[in-house]
């Protein structure tokens, strides 16, 4: 046993008794994802794909979306991403959890014009870019059976959600992240990675593999490194991280004050991860572009280190003072 597995089973024990879906489904996962194929025959066997676009295979995408489209699948024309993360690895308990990163809601917000891609999106599109970006990938052909599963379970979650008592739509995050006004401090930033982070996600910020086996992904996914998301994605911007990580971690237990989870994204967000090729083109509007983009070019002259890690209150009076005079 490594010192890891048995951090694991101190932390994961607990964790599962003390609070919501996000660790049920973590601990889940742990016995599930070995039986994926056992229990449903070949289910996850290439040879044995759904043919149709269930929102179950849709679900089973999204939970272990490294197993069934990474880069260890069998199948050399289902692999679709470098990257070794599932979707469920930011949308917490596979998109069902309300609050942050929640996908109950997403089909609503579609169809929508987005900024990055300078048009009208579908859920479809959106899927694409989180499979180019969070997961450092290609995008799923439109008409696949993948895509169409995930989007048909998307669609299905809005039922779900529309079904939900206003008790059960509540979340109990901490209160929203609100920006500190200074720069991140990544030194700061290191140690809260030290202090809350490395026990699960590893002092190399690299995490934790599920099994021995690389091609069921991680249990504890990696922040930075060849199998994180690349430098187009959302998460790469310091406030969307810091967003997340304030109402969402450390797992089961979210209690970093502003300052730290500010410090801590920007510490992870300067960290070695895949670069994304051809960013320039995002945005046609530049001044469209997120604050906290972590590339240009910008519709201002802000230098690219302040958009990475602040200041951003000067930012936001530069852009606010643009839109009055509109
Ligand atoms: C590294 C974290 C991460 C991973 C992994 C990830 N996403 Fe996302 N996803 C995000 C972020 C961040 C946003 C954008 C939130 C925002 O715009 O503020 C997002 C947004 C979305 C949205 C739009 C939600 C809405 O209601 O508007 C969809 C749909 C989505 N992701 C699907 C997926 C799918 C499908 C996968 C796997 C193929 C995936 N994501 C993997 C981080 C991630
Ligand atoms: C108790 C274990 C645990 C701790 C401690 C923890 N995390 Fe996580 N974290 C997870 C798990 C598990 C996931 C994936 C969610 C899932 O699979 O249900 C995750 C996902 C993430 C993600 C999105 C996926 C990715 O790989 O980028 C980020 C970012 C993140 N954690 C940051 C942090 C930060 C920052 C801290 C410290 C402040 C932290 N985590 C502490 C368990 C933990």
């Amino acid at each position: 046993m490594s010192a890891r597995d048995s951090m694991l089973r101190r932390y994961a024990v607990p964790l599962a008794a003390g609070v919501g879906v996000g660790v049920a489904v973590l601990v889940a996962g742990v016995r599930l994802s070995p039986s994926i194929g056992s229990a449903s025959g070949a289910a996850s066997a290439p040879s044995a794909v759904p043919a149709e676009a269930t929102e179950e295979y849709g679900r089973r995408l999204i939970a272990h979306t490294a197993e069934l489209l990474g880069p260890d699948q069998g199948d050399p024309d289902r692999r679709f991403m470098d990257s070794r993360l599932n979707c469920a690895s930011c949308h917490l308990a596979v998109g069902t959890e309300p609050g942050t990163l929640t996908l109950l809601q997403t089909r609503e917000h579609y169809p929508r014009f987005s900024g990055r891609a300078g048009g009208m999106t579908e859920i479809e599109d959106r899927i694409n870019e989180c499979m180019q970006r969070s997961m450092n990938g290609r995008p799923l052909p439109v008409d696949s059976v993948e895509m169409k599963a995930m989007a048909a379970y998307l669609r299905g979650l809005g039922g779900q959600y529309d079904a939900m008592s206003a008790s059960s739509r509540k979340t109990d995050e901490p209160p929203p992240f609100a920006t500190p006004p200074r720069a991140a401090d990544r030194q700061a930033g290191r140690e809260v990675f030290e202090k809350r982070c490395a026990i699960c996600h590893g002092g190399d910020g690299l995490g934790l593999l599920a099994s021995g086996d690389k091609a069921k992904g991680y249990l504890f996914p990696p922040l930075w490194g060849p199998d994180s998301f690349n430098t187009g994605a959302g998460m790469h911007r310091v406030l969307t991280a810091a967003r997340f990580i304030k109402a969402r971690m450390p797992l089961g237990e979210p209690t970093l004050t502003n300052d730290e989870a500010f410090d801590v994204a920007a510490f992870i967000n300067d960290q070695p991860r895949p670069v994304m090729a051809a960013l320039e083109n995002d945005y046609p509007d530049r001044s469209a572009k997120p604050i906290d983009n972590g590339y240009g070019p910008f519709a201002d002259d802000f230098p690219l280190e302040q958009h990475r890690f602040g200041p951003f209150a000067p930012i936001e009076a530069y852009y606010k003072a643009l839109r009055e005079k509109k």
